[in-house]
């Protein structure tokens, strides 16, 4: 159990705490932007600063992409050891002029903290630094083994991670991990996740004539790329809003009842959700509910699309090239690079006479499913009871995290925690991005309690 003083120690420290990650909410550490890698960098350098603070021996790796903090401090070679994962880089914030107070200048309201990367993730890892930093002004000890690893490009897919573990799988050995990057069932109702999805983002580019041309002397001569994207995008579903590539629910493993019951059984507030979604019905596929829709079931959305002429007033043109950005989430035992390959095919047997279509990858990520039924998720559970005084439910995630299939695979380790701190309200990479200062609390208690749990 988690003595007593260490909680005080964590309730004394609050506003120092929310200072802090105030601090570290400063740094636009936008992976996705080229623009921003020095800030990138700079919050690096902040988390490294803030582990050797706590007594960590840290070392900074580069990688192609941007650099990987670690570092360790154990305690005991006999205790058990634990991995804390992390993300320092956030989303990019535009639309800016949606933010009420800017997005690196983060301000309070209401109880929450209001910044890009609030929940998404600065607010939720630094809940393990504060939690570490009360144990040790108390017992001068951690009561296990810690391992952190925070990256900085998690939102662009973690694309030097694979490698990266693969390289340092002995360094990086531990039995359990810990993830705080998702969020509560709701607010109030903690949960402990057990699946997440994964991805394939891709890009589908159109190229007709070779410049953009006088609609009126050659209108009637050529295929026209946005049109013909249009009609590509919009065969990708089928009107029952499912997914029509061929093959693409090949390898999607059937729900057991038994869980569909219990994702029946979760209290989801539909009415409360179209309110916050701005929508007046929610859609999907008919056969499954909405909380299967958004955690187990795979999707296909296009998230942008380009091309001819948007600006004021009239233009006429035929434009020379179009193009889309499409994601698709996935369950298991879909596989990307299978679901890549369908997709590709698709695309050029869509492809009419007259036009180029060119489809990259951007990244992906493949869908997880950890055992629920181990000693790992009892002293999570336990410790969450601590945190937020209620017992959490188990749920699946629609969102995705590259590395815990990585940690699955290449560390081989299967006790990974996804403890979200967070409520699914938070606004993650939406304009307002928020965090509850009360449950920026919560995690920390939690994750002290997760210590002690995991002690052994
Ligand atoms: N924190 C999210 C993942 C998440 C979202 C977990 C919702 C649980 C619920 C993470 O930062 C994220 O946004 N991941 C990306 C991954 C992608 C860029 C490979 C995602 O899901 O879009
Ligand atoms: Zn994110």
């Amino acid at each position: 159990m988690v003595p007593q003083e260490i909680l005080a120690e964590i309730e004394a420290n609050r506003q120092r705490h929310v200072q802090e990650l105030s601090e570290f909410l400063r740094f636009p550490s936008v992976s996705t932007d080229s623009s921003h890698a020095e800030d990138v960098r700079k919050t690096a350098a902040w988390v490294l600063t803030k582990l050797e603070k706590l007594g960590f021996r840290t070392r900074l790796y580069e990688t192609e992409g941007h650099p990987v903090v670690y570092g360790h401090r154990f305690s005991n070679p006999a205790l058990g050891t634990l991995l804390i994962y992390g993300h320092y880089d956030v989303q990019p914030p535009d639309p800016w002029d949606e933010w009420i107070t800017p997005p690196f200048s983060p301000t309070i309201r209401d109880g929450f903290i209001y910044a890009r990367g609030a929940t998404d993730n600065k607010g939720q890892c630094l809940t393990y630094f504060q939690a570490m930093e009360a144990i040790l002004a108390v017992r001068g000890e951690l009561p296990v083994n810690v391992k952190v690893l925070v990256e900085g490009e998690e939102e662009i897919g973690s694309p030097n991670l694979g490698p990266f573990l693969a390289k340092h799988r002995e360094e990086l050995e531990t039995d359990v991990i810990a993830i705080s990057d998702g969020s509560q069932f709701a607010s109030g109702m903690p949960a402990i996740t057990y699946g997440l999805r994964g991805l394939c983002y891709l890009q589908v580019e159109v190229e007709g004539p070779r410049f953009d041309l006088h609609s009126g002397s050659f209108g009637g001569l050529v295929a026209n790329p946005i049109q013909v994207l249009s009609q590509m995008l919009a065969r990708l579903k089928n009107n029952e809003g499912t997914v029509a590539i061929p093959g693409f629910y090949d390898d999607v493993r059937t729900l057991e009842p038994s869980e569909r019951e219990e994702m029946a059984r979760l209290p989801l507030d539909e009415a409360a959700l179209k309110r916050y979604l701005g929508v007046e019905q929610l859609v999907g596929e008919a056969d499954y509910v909405s909380m299967e829709r958004k955690t187990a079931r795979p999707t296909l959305d296009v998230s942008g699309i380009w091309g001819g002429f948007s600006g004021e007033g009239a233009k006429t043109i035929i434009p020379a090239r179009a193009g889309a950005k499409v994601s698709m989430r996935l369950v298991p035992d879909q596989r990307g690079a299978t679901i890549n390959e369908s997709f590709r095919s698709f695309v050029h047997s869509l492809t009419p006479a007259g036009v180029r279509t060119k489809v990259s990858e951007l990244h992906g990520s493949d869908p997880v499913l950890i055992d629920r039924d181990q000693e790992a998720m009892r002293v999570a559970a336990a410790a969450i009871e601590v945190g937020f005084e209620k017992s959490p439910v188990f749920i699946r995630e629609g969102g995705s995290i590259p590395i815990v299939g990585m940690f699955k695979d290449t560390l081989g380790c299967n006790s990974i925690l996804l403890l979200g701190w967070g409520s699914p309200d938070d606004g993650a990479h939406s304009p307002n991005e928020r965090f509850s200062l009360d449950d920026f609390q919560r995690g920390i208690r939690s994750a002290a309690a997760l210590m002690y749990g995991l002690a052994r």
